[in-house]
């Protein structure tokens, strides 16, 4: 196996010429479009020509062999293979980073087994995808296509981000569509994906109600989907919000703590929209008109935490029912003091609902007139109605620019630039944007 350690110098912080290198991308974008408009009218050269199959068996990819290792450049790692009629082959090419690929491998977690492949979000070409079973039946996705995958399935190694070959299932990738930045749409996967179903399944919140581009009402889907097929360590979760006077309604407010984060701009976005009142708190000095522009109703200030409960508090009349922490779980215990623990014992039957997506309060610090949410993530990738409805909304979303995807930092380097990027992370210094990399 050649392995090659890779310890390359710092990336660039600001891509070089973005406005001229966005444009290329979305000519490049337009003609892979063309060309997939032309593949589909000639099906025979597409099964003897595919485009950009792979022409050997393996591949470049990055390892991680053990906790607190850097990762370690690979010539030689196999091709994945397609299992099942569901999954597609996708030639990356460009790579969203996230906490986790740092954190992972630094606190020893989400590595099934060593040595490993990571990386959580992708962008890339479909070079193989299965065939319809009529001659009538359309597949949603086919060879040529550019897609975005949340990689949500990080047990199954094949599916990783960090290698030049990627598996994913038709139902979690969504087309990027030509008026989008192949960059900004692969960095932003998996935080929608966590910011809706966070929204959308644990708080229940209808995105039938989002105005100029109506999304699923996803408890409304649950209910049509076989429970056995749902993990059982998730399932509770998924049917949390399944009474409806629990649910959040057009109005109602919303707290997000860590709302400069990329779930949390995403989430603020899809909440406003779906007529949500939303309390942004975040360091508003440096995020704060990006967040206003995401739709924010009231920006807090994070650095004195006590008065931002105050805050909370004052401008909700106390009856703040939903909030979600991106931060930690000393953040999330902040919210809880903001939260309203009245309602529950007032005569009605809704509570007081709070998500944490990295953490929550310790058991015996938690009121129990709260209902406290963890993200069912996997849902997205075990569900294929639900993983179905998300990716084909997303793209719309994308489509009528509804959404407002991430800002990014272009890192140099490849594959073999993943370190030094995610050090960049690590240390802060991508504060309010993603740091994405291009492979070829
Ligand atoms: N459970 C799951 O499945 C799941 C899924 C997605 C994400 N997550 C977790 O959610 C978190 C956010 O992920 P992301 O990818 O969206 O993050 P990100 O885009 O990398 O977020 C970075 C931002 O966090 C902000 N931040 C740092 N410390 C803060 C604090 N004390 N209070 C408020 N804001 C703070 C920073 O703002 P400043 O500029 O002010 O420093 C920075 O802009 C990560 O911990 C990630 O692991 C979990």
């Amino acid at each position: 196996m050649t392995t090659v350690t890779t310890l390359t110098t710092a990336p660039a912080l600001d891509g070089k010429s973005p406005a001229v290198y966005h444009e290329a991308v979305l000519i490049e974008h337009i003609v892979k479009k063309r060309q997939t408009q032309t593949q589909t009218q000639t099906q025979t050269q597409i099964r003897t020509q595919p485009p950009d199959q792979p022409s050997s068996a393996t591949q470049r990819a990055l390892l991680v062999h053990g906790a607190q290792q850097p990762y370690a450049l690979v010539t030689d790692h196999a091709i994945p293979s397609i299992l099942h009629k569901d999954e597609i082959l996708i030639k990356v090419t460009v790579i969203g980073l996230n906490p986790v690929d740092w954190k992972g491998p630094a606190y020893n977690f989400g590595l099934p087994r060593l040595p490993w492949v990571n990386g959580r979000d992708l962008a890339g070409v479909v070079v193989q995808a299965s065939e319809p079973d009529t001659d009538t039946a359309r597949p949603r996705l086919r060879k040529g296509d550019l897609v975005l995958v949340p990689s949500t399935d990080y047990r199954d190694i094949r599916k990783a981000a960090f290698q030049e070959y990627a598996v994913a299932t038709h139902f979690n990738a969504a087309r990027i569509p030509p008026t989008s930045s192949v960059h900004a749409a692969a960095s932003a996967g998996v935080a929608f994906v966590a910011a809706t179903l966070a929204l959308g399944v644990s708080f229940g919140l209808d995105f039938g109600t989002v105005s100029g581009c109506p999304g699923p009402n996803l408890p409304d889907i649950l209910r049509t989907v076989d429970v056995n097929t749902i993990p059982p360590d998730v399932r509770d979760e998924c049917f949390a919000s399944r009474e409806e006077i629990e649910r959040p309604k057009p109005g109602d407010w919303i707290a997000i703590w860590g709302a400069s984060t990329t779930t949390g701009l995403i989430a603020t976005q899809l909440a406003h929209n779906a007529g949500l009142r939303t309390i942004c708190v975040a360091d508003i000095a440096r995020h704060g008109a990006r967040l206003h522009a995401a739709g924010a109703d009231i920006l807090v200030d994070r650095h004195d935490t006590a008065r931002a409960v105050q805050i909370i508090r004052g401008v909700t009349g106390g009856k703040l029912r939903f909030a979600l922490d991106i931060v930690g779980s000393q953040t999330a215990a902040f919210l809880q003091e903001a939260l309203d623990t009245r309602v529950a014992g007032n005569g009605s039957h809704a509570h007081a609902h709070l998500l944490g997506l990295t953490g929550l309060p310790d058991d015996r610090d938690r009121d129990g007139r709260i209902i406290y949410h963890t993200v069912p993530i996997k849902l997205f990738h075990s569900s294929p109605e639900v993983g179905g409805a998300m990716v084909t909304w997303l793209e719309r979303l994308m489509e009528s620019g509804t959404l407002q995807l991430p800002e990014v930092i272009r890192a140099e380097g490849g594959l073999g630039g993943i370190n030094a990027a995610l050090e960049m992370l690590r240390r802060g210094e991508a504060s309010g944007k993603r740091i994405v990399v291009s492979l070829h």
